[in-house]
């Protein structure tokens, strides 16, 4: 086996990704030119992570665009999993999401694993997963998606209707199948090993409730994969189409490398206040600046592991600014504590709406939620 120096789990994501191996590790296909053309013929533009290849590979995307083509038109599907307050690495996938929805026009079924996060962390009782949903569930529709077409739905609420579809696909799945995808053990406790059924039911549950076959797109980060890769093996045999995926990029975490994650550090809430912001990005956004500012003028920068930059690359649309921000830090003219000032604004701006808006969802929760 080979040795890698990251790991990559639905569990875990530790160390500095190198996303080409991880698209050899995985078997999926990387996003070309060639098929964001032909997004773009449907969308008119290119959303910055495409631009970007922040979204960086795919399985196939090229088949869901035949479909589209053909009349045929896909929903999406995306989730959470509500252990804690919804960080910026998290909204970054579904403000992709949002912008995919309103393209296409299509449905997004939403889905929040409160009975995953119950049976993964150790800590966690399971009302406490559950109100969470809610709270995190107010993050999602504050990004503006679609009332009328956007059901968002906990698996604990909805069980009524998930567990019958559940149970379809944990009787194609096997000990054998989970342990080599997950690393289970012997002592693993049996709900995990039947966690990754829920997972797939939403990738066919709107052909269920519909009655005809849709094809399913879901935009993740590329952490959840190993989920998928068991769907797609057991839907056919349902008698259902293989779900296609989209994979994201990790917003990295502020120290440098892995995903941001709020047990191995620094992460910024979608709740913290500017002062928050400005403290955490001040203290911990890693730089690839010199030591002193002689030698940063002298030798310039290197933006490709600063942090600061990173980020905006996530928050930063517009394409020139970015460019004149990379080529100024690596020529040393830009200073790391104005990239950070930058980026705090940058950020703080984006929280400042979304908190707003975030507070408005709380009356908006019921056009959104389904349950049994
Ligand atoms: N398991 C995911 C998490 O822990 C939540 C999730 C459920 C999800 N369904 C999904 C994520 C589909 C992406 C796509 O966050």
């Amino acid at each position: 086996m080979l040795v890698e120096d990251f790991v990559v789990t639905p569990w875990e994501v530790k160390g500095d990704v190198d996303y080409n191996k991880l698209i050899k590790q995985f078997g999926t296909q990387p996003l070309t030119d060639e098929l964001l053309a032909r997004v773009k013929k449907h969308t008119g533009e290119l959303h910055p992570y495409l631009k970007r290849k922040i979204f960086f590979s795919h399985r196939d995307l090229d088949w869901i665009l035949n479909e589209y083509e053909k009349g045929n038109k896909f929903y999406l599907y995306t989730g959470r999993g509500p252990s804690e307050k919804v960080h910026l690495g998290h909204l970054t996938v579904w403000m992709f999401t949002k912008w995919l929805q309103e393209k296409f026009d299509v449905e997004l079924w939403f889905q929040m694993t409160d009975d995953e996060k119950f049976l993964f962390k150790p800590d966690l009782n399971v009302e406490d997963t559950n109100s969470m949903a809610y709270e995190n569930a107010l993050d999602i529709i504050a990004l503006g998606f679609n009332p009328k077409k956007t059901f968002i739905f906990s698996d604990i609420d909805y069980a009524k209707t998930m567990y019958k579809e559940a149970l379809k696909v944990a009787k194609k799945l096997t000990f054998s199948t989970v342990k080599a995808t997950f690393g289970f053990k012997e002592e693993t406790n049996v709900g995990q090993i039947f966690f990754t059924s829920m997972q797939s039911v939403p990738c066919f549950l709107p052909s269920v409730l519909k009655k005809k076959n849709i094809p399913c797109l879901i935009p993740l980060a590329i952490d959840q994969d190993a989920h998928f890769r068991i769907s797609r093996d057991i839907m056919p045999k349902l008698g259902y189409y293989k779900p296609a995926i989209l994979h994201q990029r990790f917003l990295p975490a502020l120290t440098g490398s892995g995903k941001m994650s709020a047990s191995e550090g620094i992460t910024i809430y979608t709740t913290d206040t500017p002062e928050e912001v400005k403290k955490k990005i001040n203290k911990y956004a890693f730089s690839g600046g010199r030591d002193t500012i002689e030698e940063h003028r002298k030798a310039g920068g290197n933006p490709d592991i600063d942090v600061s930059y990173q980020w905006l690359t996530f928050f930063e649309e517009d394409d020139s600014r970015l460019k004149r921000i990379y080529e100024d830090y690596k020529s040393g003219k830009l200073l790391t504590g104005e990239l950070k000032q930058m980026l705090i604004e940058k950020v703080n701006a984006f929280l400042k709406e979304h908190q707003a808006k975030r507070e408005q969802a709380r009356k908006q929760l019921d056009k959104f939620i389904l349950k049994d």
